[in-house]
């Protein structure tokens, strides 16, 4: 097959939600609709759950399990699904963030009875800054749900995208009698005590008198509904979708694998293929003839006794062939990977070839970070990768004097893995961690000493945001330097971090230096 049919037939997605609303239930059902998977209960939730471990146990176990289920790929009806998964925990949505910089779609789904919860908006901020295609899955319609349209207006409003529903559900709840397609014009009825596949009954014209065979009085509910529906949202349009500005929406239940083979169908037609992917030099486009490929995610210290990472690349463009030789751009230095992995179905496998879209697992020992490019000689660095500001700061100090090699080791290769933010003080050279969450703290002294054998403590320090700074004019920077010197940092890239205590203090240095731009994500 050529390399443009390759890419024709790929599709690379990543599906989100808050917690619980039914992101690993979905997966699997996908993974099982894909043959991908043969039972279910084969796709471990990786969320963190409070309770009976202590949430250590709990993250070592989810890291485990988070390596195999990182990327999962299977053949279907003649494309080749990618599906990304994403840490359910808000603490690790850094790691969510990155993800989402490795996919061409996302499906967000949404639990019908809560609507849009707060992790659903912070990851739709996400998609609309990177213009994803986004489709939207409605679950858990077997259970009490909230009426259709105040769902499909809350979407509207709080995730700033306008919606277009491809299916109507025939009530909710216990009188939850099934969906009509509005893309495909068929009635799929709901009966939990049927867990296959069915086909839909193709339904052209709902005013058959027809409809009232199979769902009663509902018919007539459902008739004014799609009337409704048909007045108030816009057609579908694929150009508008795939420019990230209208979110087709299904309704179903994943956990009675309701709805879900329309999603999927639907996916796979509408769906982007691999996109272009813009680095600092220029757009690289996927049918390009020579490599390239980014790191986004770094999985590392799985087995604690050998220090073995994985380095997750995404293939942007051209063919990636096993034992080539490629140049890691930031070390300038040539490669040759012999044992790239892919995961195929339940399978880590060695591959001896990928396509743009396609996620490779690369064996490293530590020579990768995250952001990195391999290429077949091009200097490129690939945009989208930002660090967002952190929400929790602390000074991290060695609490074994002995060990500070291996504490300083650890700390490197904790950040190079993205599991933190590392800030060192321009003023007294001490070493700030910013997180997302708390659990990131516990996290990092729970490693360190595990895996680097090193003891660390944090000190609190109260801190509102950290925010890179750029001017035009470099003499206002170095006069904003000295003003400052005291609250200035750098990242771990050596970039000039401005450490705002509050939100006042921040305030007042934006009045008083109007000539330098705040960021608050590193790339700008
Ligand atoms: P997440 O990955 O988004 O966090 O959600 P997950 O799929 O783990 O689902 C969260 C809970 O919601 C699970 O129940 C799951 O069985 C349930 N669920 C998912 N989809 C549906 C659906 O369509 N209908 C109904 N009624 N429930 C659904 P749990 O009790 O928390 O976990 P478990 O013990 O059943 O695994």
């Amino acid at each position: 097959m050529t390399i443009e049919k390759e890419i024709q037939r790929r599709r690379t997605f990543g599906i989100v939600s808050h917690p619980d609303a039914g992101k690993t239930t979905l997966t699997e059902k996908l993974l099982l609709f894909g043959g991908a998977i043969h039972v279910a209960g084969a796709v471990k939730s990786n969320k963190i759950k409070k309770g009976a471990t202590s949430d250590f146990m709990e993250i070592e176990r989810q890291r485990g399990i988070s390596v195999a289920t990182s990327v999962m790929g299977f053949e279907y009806s003649g494309y080749k699904v990618n599906i990304l998964d994403t840490p359910g925990h808000q603490d690790f949505q850094e790691d969510t963030f990155r993800t989402l910089t490795a996919v061409d779609s996302v499906i967000i789904v949404i639990d019908a009875a809560k609507g849009v919860e707060p992790q659903t908006e912070k990851l739709m901020n996400v998609c609309r800054m990177r213009k994803t295609p986004v489709i939207v899955f409605i679950n858990k319609m077997d259970r009490p749900a909230q009426d259709s349209f105040t769902l499909l207006d809350e979407i509207e409003d709080q995730l700033q995208i306008q919606v277009c529903p491809l299916s109507w559900p025939i009530n909710n709840g216990p009188d939850f009698k099934g969906v009509y397609n509005i893309f495909t014009k068929s009635l799929k009825l709901f009966d939990p005590s049927i867990q296959e596949i069915e086909e839909g009954l193709q339904f052209e014209d709902v005013s058959s008198a027809e409809l009232e065979n199979h769902i009663g009085d509902d018919a007539e509910t459902l008739r004014e509904e799609l009337e409704l529906v048909e007045g108030v949202y816009p057609e579908f349009n694929r150009q508008s979708y795939l420019e990230g500005n209208l979110a087709p929406v299904f309704f179903g239940s994943a956990l009675y694998n309701f709805g879900v083979d329309e999603l999927l169908h639907a996916f796979l037609e509408i769906a982007p293929t691999p996109q272009p992917s813009t680095a600092e030099e220029r757009v690289v486009k996927p049918d390009e003839k020579n490599f390239t490929g980014f790191i986004f995610k770094i999985h590392a210290n799985i087995d604690p006794n050998h220090r073995s990472r994985i380095a997750f690349a995404k293939v942007c463009s051209g063919l990636f062939e096993r034992n080539k030789v490629y140049t890691h751009t930031r070390l300038g230095k040539n490669i040759r990977i012999s044992s790239p992995t892919a995961f195929m179905a339940e399978q880590k496998e060695i591959v001896e070839k990928a396509y743009p879209g396609d996620i490779i697992g690369i064996p490293d020992n530590g020579s990768f970070i995250i952001g990195d490019t391999v290429t077949d000689g091009e200097k490129i660095h690939f945009k989208g990768l930002p660090s967002f500001s952190p929400e929790m700061f602390r000074y991290i100090e060695n609490a074994d004097p002995m060990k500070s090699k291996q504490l300083n080791k650890g700390i490197d290769h904790l950040m190079d893995e993205g599991v933190a933010q590392l800030f060192t003080s321009q003023f007294n050279g001490r070493k700030i961690i910013g997180t997302v969450g708390q659990l990131q703290f516990e996290v990092i002294q729970f490693r360190l000493e595990h895996e680097y054998n090193a003891k660390c403590r944090f000190e609190p320090l109260q801190m509102h945001k950290a925010c890179w700074i750029e001017s035009d004019k470099p003499e206002t920077l170095v006069e904003f330097k000295k003003r400052k010197h005291q609250k200035m940092a750098k990242d771990k890239l050596g970039r000039d971090v401005f450490m705002a205590d509050s939100p006042f203090i921040l305030q007042m240095a934006q009045d008083e230096f109007k000539d330098i731009k705040f960021h608050f994500t590193s790339e700008f």
